[in-house]
Parts: structure tokens; sequence; C-alpha cells
């Protein structure tokens, strides 16, 4: 097997190809912070977009001017395929991320630019620093926001409640939260789903409306928006109460979907135990996408055995 075809140490760009642009995202998976690697559910959200993107709310007439932040961008793929779509997108992380991040979005930005000049497709993208929790950062940036984004953001404990402090302070009523992320550990998952639930209603985008390649059963995508009436708890300052006029509650995605495709998840999650049973190594060549996957997958087998 090619070393470039598995996410290893010494892959030092990613290539999605996007509405027919081969976008390149450069990243460091060596260095101590996690932020400067692709993870793959920003590879599934990019890809979800663009299946998505030929009518309803992710076409660019629809998104056009909308404004978009992304929080945690890491390399920035999932916040450069809402800029694509028209949006204005503010792509944040961590004051270590950025300088990659502005390499990666400078790169495709330029890239898409030369390709077609006349592009009135492209909204804009512009990176800030913004720690989850802070908020100093979090005005800087001006919210409310049209959509708030995130991939592979959730999976420590200790960050559940800045991110749900920052969702809220940067939401108002008619904001949407798209999130993309692989469930690494069951309690985290369901903890998060909790505190999510409590405050949003949240839907799970069924895996027939995922692109039909870049899809795995561990790595989901939710559309929230927040609850009609919030209560503030008093655990969290950005809190408020709001009422929504249900104009943008209802998403067109979930409500297309009859097939009854999605992943069965009746109390919020297929387990990871689920997921290894329902994978089958096929027969013949693997896909690039294949290949990551089931080293993914094998990473985490591995983590799991304890040498005694
Ligand atoms: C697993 S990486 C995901 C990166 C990228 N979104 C992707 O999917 O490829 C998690 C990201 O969350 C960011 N992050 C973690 N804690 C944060 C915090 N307290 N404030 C802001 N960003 C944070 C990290 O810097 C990192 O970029």
């Amino acid at each position: 097997m090619e070393p470039d075809r598995l996410n290893s140490p010494s892959t030092s760009a990613i290539t999605v190809e996007v509405l027919g642009h081969q976008l390149q995202f450069s990243q460091d998976p060596n260095s101590k912070h996690l932020g400067t690697t692709v993870w793959d559910a920003s590879i599934v959200f990019i890809k979800f977009l663009e299946k998505n993107c030929r009518k309803g709310r992710f076409c660019p007439s629809k998104l056009k001017g909308k404004r978009a932040i992304e929080l945690g961008a890491g390399c920035g793929v999932a916040g450069f395929g809402m800029a694509m779509l028209g949006c204005n997108v503010v792509s944040t992380d961590q004051v270590d991320v950025l300088p990659l991040l502005v390499r990666n979005v400078e790169r495709n930005t330029s890239r898409i630019l030369q390709t077609d000049p006349s592009s009135d497709s492209f909204g804009s993208i512009q990176v800030e620093q913004l720690d989850w929790g802070n908020e100093d950062h979090i005005r800087a940036v001006e919210p409310p926001f049209d959509y708030i984004i995130g991939t592979d953001v959730v999976y420590a404990e200790h960050l559940l409640e800045p991110l749900l402090r920052t969702l809220f302070a940067l939401s108002g009523p008619k904001t949407t939260i798209l999130v993309g992320y692989e469930i690494r550990s069951t309690s985290v998952h369901e903890q998060m789903l909790d505190m999510w639930k409590r405050h949003f209603e949240v839907k799970i985008v069924p895996r027939t409306k995922m692109d039909s390649k870049y899809q795995h059963p561990s790595i989901q995508l939710y559309i929230m928006s927040l609850r009609p009436l919030i209560v503030s708890d008093g655990n969290l300052p950005g809190a408020v109460d709001q009422q929504t006029d249900g104009a943008e509650t209802e998403d067109e995605i979930l409500k297309e979907d009859k097939s009854g495709g999605g992943i069965d998840m009746p109390d919020g999650g297929m387990s990871v135990e689920d997921e290894e049973v329902a994978i089958k190594l096929p027969n013949g060549t693997l896909t690039d996408w294949e290949v990551r996957r089931y080293g993914s997958t094998a990473a985490r087998l591995l983590r799991d055995v304890k040498i005694t």
C-alpha cells in the first residue's frame, strides 16, 4: 500500500475534490496540536454540502451573503465548504493553529479565484482566534451568525461546557448549528447529546443524505437550532430567553428523507461496538477513503487493546 493513502504522520497535504475544484489542505499530523490534522468528519461535512447544494437550504442562492462561523476549524475544510457556497465565513481556532489555517484558506481561495475569476458564488473567508468561552473573542466576531459549524470538536468532556456556552453566545433566534463528528467515546457522546437536547432541537442527518462514498457509521452530522424557549439555568452565561419563529427549524434535507435510511439511533447513538461489528473488509481494491477509514478503525481498536 502506498504510504500516502493513509493519513499518516508523513502525509503533509490532503486533497479533496469539491464542486470540480481540487482543494488542498496542508497538515502537520506530527505536531502536538490536534488542529493541525485534517479529521475525517470535516471531509464528510464538505462532501455532504457538495451533495446537497443543488436545491434546498444549502444551495448558493440561499446561502449567498449569510454569515457563518466555524469553531475549532483546524485546517479549515468545513468552513471553506460554506464559503464555496456563498457564505461569509469566519474560520476560528486557538492561536497555535492559526498560521496553518491562514495558509490553507489563502491557498484554496486563490486557487478558486484563479480557476474562475468571475465566480460570484464564492463568498468570503477570514481567520480569527476564538477560544471557546472567551468573551472578548466572542464579542470581536460580532454575533449572531446565521450558521455555526464545527467538525470533530466534540471529543473531550472538559470541552463540552465551554463549547456549549460559545454556541449560545454566537447564536440568535434564527441560527442553524451544523456539527459533524466521529464518535470515539460513547460517554462523551451521550453527555453531549444530553446537554444539547436540553437546549436545541437536534436532528441527525441520515446517511442517505451524505455523499455515498465519504461517510462512515461512526461519523455523524447534526443540524440544530435553539429550542423555541430557552430558560437560562444560570450555569450558561450566554444563554438568553429566545423565541424562534419556526422558519428555520424544519430542515428540508431531513424532511425529504422518507427512505428510513438514517442511522438507527433510538436514544442518540450507535455504539462504537456496533460499528466495529458492522465493518467488513471488502475484497479487491480499496479507495483512498476506505483506506483512511480502515486505518482509523484499526488505530482505535489497537488503542483499546490493553497490553499487560
Ligand atoms: C480534532 S480537531 C478538529 C479540527 C477540524 N475541525 C477538523 O475536523 O479537521 C479539534 C479542534 O478543536 C480546537 N479546539 C479544542 N479546544 C478548543 C478551545 N478551547 N477553544 C477553541 N478551539 C478549540 C482545536 O484547536 C482543534 O482545531
